[in-house]
């Protein structure tokens, strides 16, 4: 009776996420959203009719659609779905749209107060709407803290001509940033500070320094020294919570998840597969492809290797294999349950693309890395990964079926296996801490919903 009382009264508060339609930024958004909601707001999702969420898997949450409902609009027909995100943040016309469903929302809501709008980073135009309307506007930066610090960087990077320097350069180090060589820069995948990817990376860092607080999907012990800088360079509180240690993101997954695959690891030897799997957005040519199988092959460990359909560029799905060629220890599909694969006892290690969610799912199951980043945070999350916490190995001269084999034999089978096995257990062992009564990421969830709480519209 009492806790039926508690609901009833946290729940006239009501927040309104707007995830950015990419796998990568739906799940932590998705999880946040279950997270607000157990701790009793409702919850509103806004989101586009491209990469719409699993909107049967949410019967507790409303969805309302924006953005690209307008059957008129030719930037919406199917050909350009996979430029209209990109489109509307660098034009920013998606403010309208927005402040008046906002506005219509905010009328409604008369026994529910809504207390927040938290909107991906990469969403820079609704600070101004969200300003504009008096709702204080909280910001999920779905990358870790470092990677943000280096993108704030770009500017200056730009300045000092890291960006147009030739291949000579690339394994020089970064002196602004010791860490970091030259190819980890350009990695990044812009040419000077004027491109649009580093426009938007600009007004993103602007537009999260002005808003209300920022969500990071990380830990504190994950990324101390970084939480430093943050702190100093972006003056609103920072929250740190580790969302694979609370919840997995099966039910924002927007490709089927494989579930065969757990049956056929119930087969294998404890920490004997090789799990692979690029993320749900990188693409490689056939050349790149053949060497990955090569690589694997070879190195003759288990693996279970998740080949997304449109990975290999002009291919549907594996035509570019010979019948047969991977063997029998290995096992490919289109897409897995990759929390739960990384959770299994099976797996070994993780050859992963160091997007910002795979690398810290692998980091809450205690898994060792190998590190093949394609592009954005990528190289930065991979080189703290190898560099910084000694979790991963890092390939970086892309795909060559010898580099590959020795890697896997490095994480899989060698003493030095065994010891980045180690460090990354002591990792998940302080997430799990931080979970706690006390802990950091416990404290953080919890300032989050006082601070939400506190909020007045
Ligand atoms: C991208 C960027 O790489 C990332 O750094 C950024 O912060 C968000 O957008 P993506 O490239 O897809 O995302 O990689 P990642 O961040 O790792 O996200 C992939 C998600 O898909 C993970 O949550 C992972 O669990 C899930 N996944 C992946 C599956 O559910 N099944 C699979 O087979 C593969």
């Amino acid at each position: 009776m009492e806790n039926q009382q508690e609901t009833l009264v946290s729940r006239n508060r009501r927040i309104i996420l707007f995830p950015f339609p990419f796998q990568g930024h739906i799940n932590p958004m998705l999880q946040l959203a279950n997270l607000l909601y157990s701790k009793g707001f409702s919850i509103t999702i806004l989101h586009t009719n491209f990469n719409t969420p699993k909107i049967s898997n949410y019967p507790h949450f409303t969805f309302i659609s924006i953005l690209d409902n307008d059957p008129e609009d030719e930037r919406f027909s199917k050909s350009s779905l996979i430029n209209f995100a990109p489109n509307f943040i660098f034009k920013q016309d998606g403010a309208d749209v927005l402040r008046k469903e906002l506005e219509l929302l905010l009328a409604l809501e008369k026994d529910e107060l809504v207390s927040c709008l938290i909107t991906d980073a990469f969403w820079h135009f609704t600070q101004s709407v969200a300003d504009s309307l008096n709702l204080p506007r909280l910001v999920l930066r779905t990358s870790s803290l470092y990677s943000t610090i280096i993108f704030s960087s770009i500017p200056l990077l730009d300045d000092r001509g890291y960006f147009t320097l030739d291949d000579s350069h690339l394994e020089e180090q970064v002196s602004e940033f010791p860490l970091l060589k030259v190819k980890d820069i350009l990695k990044i995948g812009i040419k000077s500070d004027k491109d649009p990817y580093a426009e938007l990376l600009s007004e993103m860092i602007k537009q999260t320094k002005a808003s209300s607080g920022i969500i990071w999907n990380s830990f504190k012990e994950l990324e101390e020294t970084e939480l430093e800088r943050v702190q100093h360079d972006f003056p609103v509180q920072s929250f740190l919570i580790p969302f694979p240690k609370y919840l997995t993101s099966s039910s924002s997954s927007l490709l089927d998840q494989d579930q065969t695959v757990i049956h056929w690891l119930d087969q294998q030897s404890t920490e004997s597969v090789l799990y692979v799997s690029f993320g749900s957005i990188s693409q490689v040519d056939e050349k790149e492809f053949l060497e990955i199988a090569h690589g694997l092959v070879n190195s003759k460990q288990p693996f279970l290797w998740v080949v997304r359909p449109g990975f290999v560029k002009g291919s549907t799905w594996l035509e570019s294999l010979p019948d047969e060629f991977l063997g029998e220890k290995g096992r490919v599909v289109k897409w897995a349950p990759q929390q739960e694969v990384l959770a299994h006892e099976a797996t070994g290690a993780f050859w992963t693309h160091s997007g910002w969610n795979s690398t810290l799912e692998s980091v809450c199951e205690s898994v060792a890395m190998i590190c093949s980043p394609f592009r954005g945070d990528q190289s930065l999350d991979a080189r703290y990964m190898s560099d910084v916490l000694r979790v991963g190995v890092y390939l970086e001269n892309g795909f060559e079926r010898g580099e590959i084999s020795s890697a896997i034999k490095r994480v899989m089978v060698d003493e030095e296996g065994k010891e980045i096995r180690e460090r990354v257990r002591v990792l998940k062992q302080k997430a799990d801490v931080s979970l706690m009564k006390g802990g950091s990421s416990n404290e953080s969830m919890e300032s989050l919903v006082d601070y939400i709480s506190s909020l007045q519209v």
